[in-house]
């Protein structure tokens, strides 16, 4: 039996970008690189938790100890936490796209007379609200993250309300130094108790001190 704070825990985690197919060989895609939510999976893997991670196309690896399950799009990814659940923590960590191309082309498409094509985007499953609103089996901690650059924490209360979720982790994306892709962070926990700022650390200590908190909510609920 595993022992830490997450022991006989269910934890599952989002990470990385989705790739929502143009054809089978164009994406769109986004700059997330995955390294908060893999760490945040790693974590709650040494804590003793049972972990899924849920992860985009990502160039980093599979975190030690945690049962990853590699997808591409979003609507990929919502199926992949269906099918995960149940679990005591969800942590939507992805950059989930906001949209997809409509229809994606069976066939390459190809440069021609016709000029360059027009996509048609339609929006995505939110993975985060689906999850937060579910009834029966509703995971007792559900974390969203926010990247914001501007108005952080009034849009980070917004987003707690709009999704349903406990908790948002909400980071100033603006500023130089590069969050998305980069090692460090600089967190706000958002609740509807109120907010705690964090000081700028590494991407690692940041998923300690988040898996810290959660086992002490969860233990708090008890
Ligand atoms: O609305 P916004 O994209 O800013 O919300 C970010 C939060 O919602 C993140 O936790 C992200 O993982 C989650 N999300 C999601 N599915 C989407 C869009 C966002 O799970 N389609």
């Amino acid at each position: 039996p595993s022992s830490g704070a997450l022991a006989g825990r269910r934890v599952l985690v989002t990470s990385g970008p989705t790739h929502e197919p143009i054809d089978p060989v164009r994406v769109l895609a986004n700059r997330s690189s995955g390294r908060q939510g893999h760490a945040i999976a790693a974590a709650a893997a040494r804590a003793g938790a049972e972990v899924t991670l849920v992860s985009g196309p990502v160039a980093i690896p599979d975190p030690a100890g945690v049962t990853v399950i590699h997808v591409e799009s979003a609507r990929q990814m919502l199926s992949a936490v269906e099918a995960a659940l149940p679990a005591d923590v969800a942590v939507f960590a992805a950059a989930v796209a906001d949209w997809r191309v409509a229809t994606d082309a069976a066939h390459k498409m190809k440069k021609g007379a016709g000029g360059p094509p027009a996509l048609t985007l339609v929006e995505n499953p939110d993975i985060l609200a689906t999850v937060a609103r579910r009834g029966e089996g509703r995971p007792t901690l559900v974390v969203g993250f926010a990247a914001e650059t501007e108005n952080v924490l009034d849009n980070a209360r917004a987003k707690l309300a709009r999704k349903g979720c406990d908790l948002i982790v909400a980071n100033d994306v603006s500023h130089a130094g590069g969050v998305m892709g980069g090692v460090s962070n600089t967190v706000h926990l958002v609740t509807a108790d109120g907010v705690d700022s964090w000081t700028t650390m590494s991407k690692e200590a940041v998923a300690e001190a988040l898996v810290a908190h959660f086992a002490g909510r969860l233990g708090a609920s008890q």
